[in-house]
């Protein structure tokens, strides 16, 4: 068991900001999880899952250990004449996922290319991009409940999904570690979503007409790169804030000053962009220090080299009250603060 004491943070998160933890673990099993949940040299301090880092932002050094989760593996577990199910470890890339997923021709997933992060983060807050969410082809998945070491089952209505939200980011927050995630995906002939967004006009500039799967994968990641910063280069965690969902009352009135407000038919009302308001409350491309708003898409912080993670938070607390009291609107964070 490798312990590494007072562990520098910054490379094992996409936002790249200081942070150390009193200890960093690795894991690749459900018993060498179990080991360390064991561990008498770990025994006391507070405990951090984390598989990429691309969704959390450290304000303060980890007070604890902070434990890797790197269980790998790809399986097919079952077919039929039109599904199969694919279980992946929750250590595997996502992209690496979505990537094997279009080689062997299994559809559900492509929307879904280049997302950050690991499979086992991907249910925490039911990933989500170009008209598609990981709940559409989930499964199952194993967990470790932390306070007892046993390996729990959950199926998609145990996982409770919602936007951006699930059952490990509420009520199951820090009592389970995701090891595995199984998913149901389709063979040929796949039923694509190219609706959302510009996939489709990506899909015209390239002269493509029947798009495969692949096909959609490459206009979502063409689209992603045209938009949002490569963390390897500008450190970020993707957007920042949740869309927010609000009464017709609300978007009607704030149509009544801006006709041009972004919203799309929700349940409970209205999803509002919240990069439109955060761009009309004049954020886009603000430059604080060492962070920012990025100036092609407002609702992504950055750092741009030397940031503190309190620094970042407090950004982001102005840009909250900006908006509120532009719009009547209160922004909810996506990220993970710790
Ligand atoms: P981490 O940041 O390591 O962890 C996130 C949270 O999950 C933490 O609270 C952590 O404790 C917990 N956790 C992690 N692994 C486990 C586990 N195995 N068991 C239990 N808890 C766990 N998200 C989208 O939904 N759609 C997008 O389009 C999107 N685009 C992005 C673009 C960029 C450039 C970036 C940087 C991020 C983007 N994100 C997007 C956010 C991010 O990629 C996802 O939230 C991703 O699922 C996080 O995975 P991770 O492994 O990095 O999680
Ligand atoms: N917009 C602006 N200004 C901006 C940014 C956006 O006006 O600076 C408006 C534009 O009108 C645009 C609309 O907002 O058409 C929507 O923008 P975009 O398509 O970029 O998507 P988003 O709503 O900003 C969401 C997700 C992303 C996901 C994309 C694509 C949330 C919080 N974010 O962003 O997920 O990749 O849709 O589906 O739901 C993430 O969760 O980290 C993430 C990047």
């Amino acid at each position: 068991m490798d312990i590494i004491r007072h562990a520098d943070l910054r490379p094992y998160t996409t936002f790249g900001v200081p942070a150390r933890a009193e200890a960093l673990a690795r894991f690749t099993s459900a018993d060498g999880l179990r080991i360390l949940l064991n561990s008498v040299q770990l025994e006391g301090l507070p405990r951090l899952f984390l598989g990429g880092g691309s969704n959390v932002l450290f304000t303060h050094d980890w007070p604890g250990v902070v434990l890797l989760n790197e269980v790998p593996g790809i399986e097919l577990v079952r077919e039929d004449a039109q599904h199969v199910w694919v279980k992946a470890g929750a250590g595997e890339v996502w992209h690496t996922f979505v990537m094997h997923c279009v080689e062997h021709g299994w559809g559900g997933v492509e929307n879904l290319a280049l997302i950050p992060g690991k499979v086992g983060a991907a249910p925490m807050q039911n990933i989500g991009a170009y008209g598609v969410e990981i709940k559409d082809t989930f499964f199952a998945l194993e967990a470790i409940r932390i306070s007892d070491g046993e390996l729990v089952t959950f199926d998609r209505e145990a996982c409770r999904f919602g936007y951006r939200e699930s059952f490990f980011k509420r009520e199951g927050r820090d009592q389970f570690v995701i090891l595995s995630v199984t998913f149901q995906l389709n063979k040929a002939p796949h039923t694509l979503n190219t609706s959302y967004g510009n996939i489709q006009q990506e899909l015209e500039q390239r002269g493509i007409t029947t798009p495969t799967i692949r096909d959609v994968s490459e206009a979502v990641i063409a689209i992603r790169r045209s938009k949002l910063p490569d963390p390897a280069r500008l450190g970020n965690a993707g957007s920042f804030f949740k869309n927010p969902v609000v009464e017709p009352g609300v978007l009607e009135a704030i149509k009544a000053t801006h006709p041009d407000v972004v919203a799309y038919p929700a349940e409970g009302g209205y999803k509002l962009a919240a990069g439109w308001l955060i761009e009309r409350a004049g954020w886009k491309g603000h430059r604080r220090a060492g962070c920012g708003v990025h100036d092609r898409q407002a609702l992504v912080l950055v750092n741009h080299g030397t940031a503190t993670g309190s620094e970042v938070y407090a950004l982001s607390s102005d840009i909250v009250h900006s908006v509120q009291e532009r719009f009547g609107v209160e922004l909810e964070r996506e990220v993970n603060i710790l």
